[in-house]
């Protein structure tokens, strides 16, 4: 098993299955208010080089709910490759606490950051990817459908960190991934490539839309612009408006599709404000999900350094 949760590619399908489980269960304790202080002393160093609200959120709560602390480092505390070197900042934290999450712009500082800390690190959101997230949304489809087998689930959007994380889980679990993107937008073809050589899932580049969601069962987007991207933000607008997720495209899926969005949600560019709060919109159990999946990363990771 792996010392840190840096990409779901490095976890195996038993372990990826474990930690929902373990999800299931810590997410039942917590509806029960029942107490679960697993990591009853620990403290969790939260390194942000972008901003958040759900991932500070539910790892900050989450692990006090397991009977740990947290430490909020924002952008201007630490100064992360900046003020200090990563792997610098990796063996420091180490002397002090017993997790790291960090939330970081290139993919190898996260790597590195991992490889010079002695504790866990558990990847908060890079430029590349973004673990956690897909983790939520994947347990977030298991509770709405049961199974995840033969679900046809269709990405929709910038070929990004979402994106590939969603192609690494294709490599490790069986479903039927569609990736949707514009032309000069497509996800990284490396991580495509090693997910197919896995031979599990189906995964798909289609780039029309109509095409790509139909007969989908869960239909996906994030933003255009990710964080970093601002400045691309109004160019992408117009390359990506044949690509929103509204009521229309909805039409072509099965009939009780369901609509996911990591959010923030830029209502009016690639979801619409209907289709977000439609019946279909699960978009705030996958948020709530973010806690239940991360304590169960946590523990999981936790009880492999102590063996
Ligand atoms: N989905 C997600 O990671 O949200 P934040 O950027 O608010 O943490
Ligand atoms: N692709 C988005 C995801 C935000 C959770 C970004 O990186 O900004």
């Amino acid at each position: 098993m792996q010392k840190d949760f840096l990409s779901i590619a490095d976890w195996s399908r038993d372990e990826i299955n474990d930690i929902f489980d373990l999800t299931a269960d810590l997410k039942a304790k917590t509806k029960r208010r029942e107490k679960h202080h697993i990591l009853d002393g620990y403290s969790l160093a939260m390194i942000f080089a972008k901003p958040s609200a759900r991932t500070r959120i539910s790892f900050e709560t989450g692990i006090y709910q397991l009977g740990g602390m947290a430490l909020y480092l924002s952008p201007q505390d630490i100064g992360i490759g900046t003020r200090e070197a990563v792997k610098d900042v990796g063996r420091v934290i180490s002397r002090y606490n017993d997790i790291i999450m960090a939330r970081l712009f290139a993919h190898s500082d996260i790597l590195e950051l991992a490889e010079y800390s002695s504790v866990p690190v558990v990847n908060g959101l890079t430029d590349y990817n973004h673990p956690c997230q897909i983790m939520a949304d994947a347990f977030t489809i298991l509770e709405h459908r049961g199974s995840l087998d033969g679900m046809k689930i269709v990405y929709i959007g910038d070929g990004n960190n979402i994106a590939h994380s969603w192609i690494n889980f294709a490599g490790q679990v069986p479903i039927h991934l569609v990736i949707c993107s514009p032309q000069n937008y497509q996800p990284d073809p490396k991580t495509l490539k090693d997910a197919r050589d896995k031979g599990l899932s189906k995964i798909e580049l289609i780039s029309d839309p109509v095409a790509a969601v139909t007969d989908a069962d869960v239909l996906y987007t994030d933003v255009w612009a990710s964080m970093g991207q601002e400045e691309e933000a109004e160019a992408r607008k117009k390359i990506f408006m044949p690509y929103q997720l509204n009521m229309e495209l909805l039409s072509h899926a099965t009939s009780d599709a369901l609509i996911m969005h990591c959010l923030p949600a830029h209502r009016g560019e690639e979801i619409t404000d209907e289709a977000i709060e439609s019946k279909h919109s699960i978009v705030f159990d996958e948020a709530e999900n973010r806690m239940h999946v991360q304590k169960a990363i946590m523990v999981t990771l936790a009880r492999h350094l102590n063996g």
